[in-house]
């Protein structure tokens, strides 16, 4: 038995290949089966005179996700999926499967994701699962290359981290628990105790917002890093991100390719700086008359496209009646797109002037919304990196500059809209400073007793950051909304499957 994606080691050769049956069609004498094996798609040939009965018979019983042994001849061929195609001679059928409710046609998302156990076996999910898998590879790459030792932080926690109203609470042994909403301050002990050090590993948060951006549980790799400063943090997760997107284009093109993803923008930046600017720039910008005029210009020119786009519908609508039955089925899959297009526009309506207005009357102190991200990353292909926060919208543990008013925090904001991706900080290194921080965010200063003793034993300057590894496969893939990122999201309203 082979792979898919070994067929072209054995061009001319006989192979057998086990899998399941993604598409298929009949036409008289021949039976066209779309075969995944996991690794990837091929197309395979059945031809009634060059097989014996019993196998015609079992290659016509054929349906969608049956699953099969298939053996043939691999033939080079461009037009083909993947490049090539079986010449069948012989197929085994281990099961015949029972309807199976994913067609071809278009599904609702809450149907797709109430199947989300059969809908991973579609082509995009799989490529995103493909993606996922070689961003946490390059992860774990590019921390082990650089000394860093991985370290699996506690889930059960007795205490907030990241605010109190974002928590699940439990029950340990009748103590109450929470789950982790961060693995940092277990990163910050070992980081004393190794120097480099990163978790990887699942977090939770209980925000009640179904937003396309929020997961309930998700997975975050925090790096921890002894004698680094804000700066060094920075630069740090700019290296990090460049490596991890420069690996994906390199090794998932195809991935992207099936995903429809524009890599044009992923591409600009492997060569360029990332965007620094502080907070108070940064609400700058969205306070400014470029930034109306900016969303301004975007409307029209949204105006200007849904006209054209109107009329060709008109033109091909009127074609299609005469149509041969190729060229219908080629406006017919133009108008599907057309159609979406023309949705997004008509959110687009919606959206730019609600944008336009929060940018417009934001007030320096707030925390930016997915809006104001947007808006504000629109401006550049590179990600932006935030700095300096107003302290109080910062968490207790983060470092403040000299003026006391500023968190040494930094956010990094995705490329085309995808939001936070990395959240990070130079730490509170000085005791009786982050006993005041605790104190003041009425936090039980009991339960971080632990914590304080860092600050007490051989305290030094350090820093490091949380990337959110479903946003990250959400813009690397190009996906609106994070639920297709995990294989079983869990978010609000979503336990099962
Ligand atoms: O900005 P956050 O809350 O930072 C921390 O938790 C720090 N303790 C990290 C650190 O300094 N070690 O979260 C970090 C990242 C966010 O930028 C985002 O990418 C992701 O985690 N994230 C979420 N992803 C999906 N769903 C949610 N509800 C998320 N909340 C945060
Ligand atoms: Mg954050």
């Amino acid at each position: 038995m082979i792979y898919i994606n070994q067929l072209s080691k054995h061009v001319d050769e006989q192979v057998t290949l086990k899998g399941w049956v993604y598409n298929y069609r009949s036409s008289g004498s021949l039976v066209f089966v779309e075969m995944r094996d996991g690794t990837g798609l091929t197309q395979c040939v059945i031809a009634k005179d060059d097989v014996s009965e019993s196998t015609w018979e079992a290659a016509s019983s054929l349906k969608q996700e049956s699953s099969l042994e298939i053996t043939g001849t691999v033939k080079a061929d461009d037009r083909s999926i993947g490049g090539h195609e079986i010449h069948v001679s012989d197929v085994t059928v281990i099961q015949i499967a029972e309807d199976y409710p994913i067609t071809p046609k278009d599904h609702g998302v809450e149907f797709l994701m109430n199947n989300r156990h059969l809908w991973l076996r579609s082509q995009r999910q799989w490529a995103a699962m493909r993606v996922r898998n070689e961003i946490i590879f390059a992860i774990h790459t590019f921390f082990q290359e650089r000394n860093f030792v991985q370290m699996d932080s506690p889930i059960f926690t007795g205490n907030a981290a990241e605010g109190s109203t974002t928590l699940f609470e439990t029950e340990f042994f009748e103590e109450p628990a929470y789950l982790a909403q961060t693995g940092q301050l277990y990163g910050e002990a070992m980081a004393m105790a190794h120097g480099l050090i990163y978790t990887f590993g699942p977090t939770f948060r209980a925000e009640k917002s179904k937003t396309r951006r929020h997961l309930s549980e998700f997975w975050m790799i925090e790096p921890e890093m002894a004698y680094y400063d804000l700066e060094m943090d920075m630069n740090l997760a700019e290296d990090m991100i460049r490596f991890i997107v420069k690996t994906v284009l390199d090794k998932r093109a195809n991935e992207l390719k099936i995903l429809e993803r524009d890599t044009t923008k992923l591409q600009a930046l492997v060569d360029n700086p990332f965007i620094r600017m502080t907070y108070t720039e940064a609400v700058d910008i969205l306070t400014s008359k470029a930034t109306a005029q900016m969303l301004d210009d975007m409307l029209a020119s949204r105006k200007e496209e849904e006209k054209a786009l109107k009329k060709e519908r008109e033109e091909i609508k009127k074609e299609h009646g005469s149509a041969k039955k190729w060229r219908k089925k080629q406006i017919e899959a133009r108008q599907i797109e057309i159609g979406a297009r023309l949705d997004q526009i008509e959110e687009d309506y919606r959206n730019i002037p609600k944008w336009k207005k929060s940018a417009q009357e934001f007030e320096w102190g707030n925390d930016f919304g997915g809006s104001d991200e947007t808006v504000l990353t629109m401006q550049y292909d590179v990600p932006v990196m935030v700095t300096h926060w107003p302290a109080e919208i910062k968490a207790f543990y983060m470092k403040r500059d000299e003026s006391g008013k500023h968190a040494l925090g930094v956010d990094v904001l995705a490329p085309e809209g995808y939001g936070e991706i990395i959240g990070g900080s130079q730490r509170e290194d000085d005791l009786e400073v982050m006993r005041e921080r605790i104190a003041e965010e009425g936090l039980d200063e009991s339960v971080f007793e632990w914590y304080l003793d860092l600050r007490k034993f051989g305290t030094v300057p350090h820093a490091g950051f949380g990337l959110g590894l479903e946003r990250t496969v959400a813009w690397l893939c190009g996906l609106s909304h994070v639920r297709e990122t995990i294989p079983f999201p869990r978010m609000m309203g979503r336990l099962t499957p």
